[in-house]
């Protein structure tokens, strides 16, 4: 369905209207659609400039919309990136196959994993930080990263993280659900994501298991993958990397040999950063994250589980704890005292848990760092 001005009129006006009785619930919901109403308008604008004004206008209601979560007291993450009439336009929802949220897990919660932290900080937080600096030595805002590395090792939470850090909407997609859900359509949701990230002040769009997007071209024959690659590259460098506005394109993988080199260029995903095993110092910050919390018997001794987990992995570690939990947990349940977690519990989990990654995978990967395939 077509939208017109005096639609998004009608919605903005009554937005504003709630907006300065006080009553920022409903304002919300009128600022949000008039937004929508008003990208929608910006797709069909005839000349660039009317187009980029739209998206500005928009992306101001969007602002204003987020202030209502504020000044009512309990910011609430949309948990669509469409709402209201325009669903029904051509029966794709896109809310289906992205997740829009607000992560409340930061950098702290993360062991180790400095590079990508320092990445992150050189990408998106100095150059917000410092304006005229990043202007005067032309560092740009934004771009792409791209996380690889094993299993297990804190990608995908790392990723929320960064949006958690600097405050931007985090978009998390699914290639293998657009690709099986929306085939014929892909190519309209993607570009309805990039908008919809666009009209945020700073959003992350995450894309995990990124190589099942865009796999090497020659290897592919499916059409739907054909049109939406190159769309995709498209939009990454459409990216405004000097306004006021910044998204940051995050790509996870464990298989990055896969990857499309097209993909890899500057300008892109070109940000590559090995997201490995955790070395000591972060398997310890790790024993301190998911033990330090619990009660705890005399024995345990951080630094000999930190040793006797080398070659584990941030989710290897995560469930051994967890594991070891369970011990006097189900005791205590079955009628026992409620006894600290001890050593010997660690370690009887410990004997009976391989690590999840083998040496070899490693090799795979130190292969891709040294020569990009
Ligand atoms: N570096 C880390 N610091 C803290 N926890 C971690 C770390 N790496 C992994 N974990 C734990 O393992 C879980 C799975 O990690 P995840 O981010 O899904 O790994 P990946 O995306 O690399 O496969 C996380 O939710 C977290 O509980
Ligand atoms: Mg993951």
């Amino acid at each position: 369905m077509s939208v017109s001005f005096s639609t998004f009129d009608r919605l903005k006006s009554k937005g504003v209207a709630a907006f300065q009785q006080g009553d920022f619930v409903t304002a919300r919901g009128y600022l949000v659609d008039a937004a929508e109403c008003m990208i929608e308008l910006a797709e069909q604008a005839k000349t660039e400039d009317a187009r980029r004004q739209h998206e500005e206008i928009a992306a101001e209601l969007v602002q204003l919309a987020k202030d209502c979560d504020t000044r009512r007291g309990s910011p609430q993450a949309a948990p669509r990136i469409r709402q209201g009439e325009k669903d029904d336009e051509a029966g794709a929802d896109a809310s289906d196959w992205i997740v829009r949220e607000k992560p409340d897990v930061g950098f702290d919660d993360i062991a180790g994993l400095e590079d990508v932290k320092t990445e992150i900080r050189l990408k998106m937080i100095y150059p917000f930080a410092h304006p005229a600096l990043a202007k005067q030595y032309g560092i740009s805002v934004g771009g792409g990263v791209l996380l690889y590395g094993p299993p297990g090792t804190g990608k995908t939470m790392i990723a929320r993280a960064i949006a958690h850090e600097i405050d931007a909407t985090f978009y998390l997609i699914s290639p293998a659900q657009i690709m099986s859900k929306w085939v014929g359509e892909a190519e309209q949701n993607i570009r309805k994501l990039f908008d919809s990230a666009k009209a945020d002040r700073t959003s992350v769009i995450f894309m995990d298991e990124v190589e099942a997007l865009v796999p090497r071209r020659k290897s592919d024959s499916s059409t739907v993958m054909q049109r939406v690659v190159p769309q995709i590259l498209q939009e990454l460098e459409g990216f405004d990397r000097n306004g006021q506005r910044a998204l940051l394109f995050v790509g996870a993988t464990n298989k990055p040999w896969l990857i499309d080199e097209a993909m890899l260029r500057p300008g892109r995903l070109d940000a590559k950063v090995y997201v490995g095993l955790p070395d000591a110092p972060a398997r310890f910050k790790m024993l301190e994250i998911y033990l330090g919390k619990k009660p705890l018997a005399g024995d345990v001794d951080f630094g000999e589980l930190c040793d006797r987990l080398e070659g584990y992995s941030g989710a290897d570690i995560r469930n051994i704890v967890q594991q070891a939990a369970q011990i006097p947990f189900m005791e205590a349940i079955g009628g026992g005292e409620a006894r600290p977690i001890t050593r010997a519990d660690m370690l009887r989990v410990l004997e009976d848990t391989k690590p999840s990654v083998q040496p070899s995978d490693l090799t795979r990967f130190e292969k891709f760092a040294q020569t990009g395939s």
